[in-house]
């Protein structure tokens, strides 16, 4: 076995006939990452990084104008492990609203406050194969009128307080205090007339209880937060150490929601294109419009990839390949036998 491989092996990155030793050192705490596992990851997202930064396909999203202005070059990589390393490559300086990746969180969120029954009760789980803001399908909290139905959902006495609980929640993901892009937020909320007649929908099927208007507008904020590459990357670390932020060590939900949240991600987190995804990585995730994607590994890293351009589905194009090929290279597709730990 290569060196690079035994060290990948430790964080259970490898399939190469996973011994029963093996199994045992991946449940042992975490230990620091070795020299062998620093060089392997880091390899994995310079290639990846110097394979796509040429790539010139897709295109920013232009129905929000403030999209149609960001640097189309942006290309940030990084990965956080769950015990806390953290890897990159590119331009993890500049940052793009979070758009649909915060659906995630605020479902997480509204798993927390009322379990996540509330969820599968209330929205629904099951995937809808549909475009990101298809008014066919109302149900699903990745699809925008779920999504806005959950922001609804999030408890507080007052607007001022349910944004607070939301970019709290989201800030200790991130491991730092994340603000809003007030030029995307005002130029969603212009321009979002079809997610505000999503919103009067979802109030007259009862979805709502009250105040879609309000709703529609935190939806809005939350998917106007700012991020870079590594805010994100540690936002998906979180998920992939059972809500646990691998930096703060913060407990920041409960790790027995965790697995709702990655399931709803896996089932469809790239929307019409998440069986495509899952066939390739075996990794649940979640993109946004402003040119983001998260992907988790449970128990080993959380990865994500910003550049703005787009495909047709509403997804980076660059952020997709990117991460499809460190999965690749790290075998960190959980379906792939001896991904995880095995006893064979
Ligand atoms: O509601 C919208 O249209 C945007 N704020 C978010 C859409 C989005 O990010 C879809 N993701 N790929």
């Amino acid at each position: 076995m290569r060196r690079m491989d035994r060290a990948l092996l430790a964080l259970g990155f490898v399939a190469c006939g996973a011994t029963a030793a093996s199994a045992v050192r991946a449940q042992a705490p975490a230990k620091p990452a070795s020299a062998g596992q620093d060089q392997a990851i880091t390899a994995a997202l310079n290639d990846a990084y110097t394979k796509f930064k040429t790539l010139k396909e897709g295109k920013n999203a232009d129905y929000i104008p403030a999209l149609a202005k960001v640097d189309p070059n942006i290309f940030g990589i990084a990965l956080v492990t769950t015990d806390g390393k953290v890897y990159t490559a590119g331009d993890i300086k500049s940052e793009v609203s979070i758009q649909s990746i915060s659906k995630v969180f605020t479902m997480a969120k509204v798993m927390e406050e009322q379990g996540p029954e509330a969820i599968e009760k209330t929205i629904g789980v099951d995937a809808t194969g549909m475009r990101f803001n298809s008014i066919v399908s109302v149900e699903f909290s990745l699809v925008n009128p779920g999504a806005i139905a959950t922001t609804s959902m999030v408890k507080g006495a007052t607007r001022d307080a349910v944004w607070n609980s939301i970019l709290n929640f989201y800030s200790d993901f991130a491991g730092r205090k994340l603000s809003v892009d007030q030029e995307v937020f005002k130029s969603e909320a212009e321009t979002n007339q079809r997610n505000q007649a999503i919103g009067a929908l979802m109030y007259a099927y009862g979805y709502i209880k009250a105040n879609p208007a309000q709703a529609t507008d935190i939806y809005t904020e939350q998917c106007s937060v700012s991020v870079n590459a590594k805010d994100l990357a540690l936002m998906a670390a979180t998920l992939a150490a059972g809500g646990r932020n691998p930096a703060t060590g913060k407990q920041v939900m409960q790790s027995k929601n965790v697995p709702y949240v990655l399931a709803v991600m896996a089932t469809a987190g790239l929307y019409d294109d998440s069986g495509k995804w899952l066939y390739h990585t075996g990794l649940p995730a979640k993109s946004g419009v402003g040119g983001g994607i998260i992907a988790v590994a449970p128990g080993k890293f959380g990865i994500a990839v910003i550049s703005p351009p787009l495909d047709d589905a509403g997804n980076s194009v660059r952020a997709q390949k990117a991460i499809r090929d460190i999965v690749a290279r790290l075998n960190a597709n959980p379906y792939a036998a001896g991904s995880v730990t095995s006893s064979r």
